[in-house]
């Protein structure tokens, strides 16, 4: 079946109602890896974070070590187990390194835990105080798809480097940082016939809004498809495409990354900046390797998105996309997976008024996405 591109379909959105579950952003994303220093290295030295704090046995945690970085508004944790009969252990010997918490900031994590147990989330931690010499914080947390879950963070009363249990991590090896400057959304893979039943459940219980859908006509290929819905809190601080895979010739990239990822699970995280060809540039010096995009799709592409303030060439040397809807146009590039197993992998995306996801790149994109899939005989 050729590639279709259909209008997307954008819903009506009623009257807001108050929002029972006010987020104030991504507070921090948590991956269980193999071995957090090495990881804590890589992100460090490939995309520009800087170290923050540490927590392990030298702070108390017996069992795991965890490194905090950050760069501008964005902070990762990264975290092994120290021993092999671990909760994470167990979660790194099925998925390998991959997302486990997307923490939100609240401004009351205990009001967060009880509308959204009300609601029919599923607890995994009860609201929960923490405190040392630099005050205190409160979390509490519910499951979403596959093991992932979502912490609820609050930290008005909390002045350390990033919470208790941990220290600040100073470190002499500091490479400079690349641009990027919040999450710009996060990306959940799901099984068969469940993008429905896990869009209700942020609908239901953590309030949000479908305000984009795709389906398989929107994004397939000659050969593969998935679909697409795009949920977003009340105030759009908080973005959640979901994806699952969709009959096609041949295998979906979705199903390939649950069949690797051994579940559902984080696709990929995009990180905004104001300058994507600057942070493209950097990234690309530093060994960030990105989907190859066709120099083919640069000769129509001022054709279909008008006229832009990015020069050509500079776009078309690094492989950035250029999408356009109502409100502007978005830049945006997609790096290969950061893991051996096709996993998760990572956007960055520069804003210029659009709030789309750049659904005329989808071609483009998904091809590219084919043939790596393909070179590792999974197509
Ligand atoms: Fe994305």
């Amino acid at each position: 079946m050729p590639t279709t591109i259909a209008a997307p379909k954008t819903k009506t959105v009623p009257a807001a109602e108050k929002d029972f579950l006010p987020l104030q952003g991504t507070d921090y994303i948590e991956f269980y890896v193999g071995n957090a220093k090495q990881a804590a290295h890589f992100y460090k030295t490939a995309f520009g974070f800087q170290s923050l704090a540490y927590s392990g046995p030298e702070t108390g945690m017996k069992d795991r070590a965890s490194y905090a970085i950050r760069q501008n508004k964005i902070t990762f944790v990264l975290t092994t187990p120290l021993r092999p009969n671990h909760s994470v252990a167990d979660h790194h010997h099925k998925h390998g390194d991959g997302v486990k918490v997307l923490a939100l900031t609240v401004g009351d994590a205990t009001s967060a835990w009880e509308e959204t147990t009300k609601r029919g989330g599923k607890s995994y931690m009860e609201p929960k105080r923490l405190s040392d010499d630099d005050g205190e914080l409160v979390m509490s947390g519910i499951r979403t798809y596959g093991e992932v879950v979502h912490l609820f963070i609050e930290r008005l009363n909390y002045h350390g480097p990033f919470m208790p249990g941990f220290r600040k991590w100073e470190s002499n090896y500091n490479p400079p940082e690349t641009g990027l400057q919040h999450v710009d959304h996060c990306v959940g893979n799901v099984g068969w016939n469940q993008m429905n039943p896990w869009v209700k459940f942020y609908e239901d219980v953590m309030g949000f809004r479908n305000i984009l859908s795709f389906d398989d006509k929107d994004i397939s290929t000659e050969y593969s498809a998935l679909m697409s819905k795009v949920m977003s809190n009340g105030n759009g601080f908080v973005k959640f495409p979901i994806n699952e895979p969709a009959e096609g010739k041949k295998k979906s990239q979705v199903e390939e990354y649950l069949e690797f990822y051994n579940g559902e699970g984080v696709q990929h995280i995009a990180m905004a900046t104001n300058n994507i060809i600057e942070t493209v540039t950097d990234l690309q010096k530093r060994g960030v390797e990105f989907l190859h995009i066709p120099s083919t799709y640069y000769d129509t592409l001022l054709d279909r998105v008008g006229h832009i303030d990015e020069e050509l060439n500079a776009l078309k040397r690094l492989g950035i996309l250029v999408d356009r809807d109502d409100e502007g146009y978005l830049l945006q590039i997609f790096t290969k997976p950061v893991e051996d197993r096709p996993t998760l992998f990572f956007e960055i995306i520069q804003r210029k008024g659009a709030k789309s996801f750049g659904k005329g790149n989808f071609k483009a994109l998904f091809e590219a996405i084919e043939r790596e899939q393909a070179a590792r005989g999974n197509l």
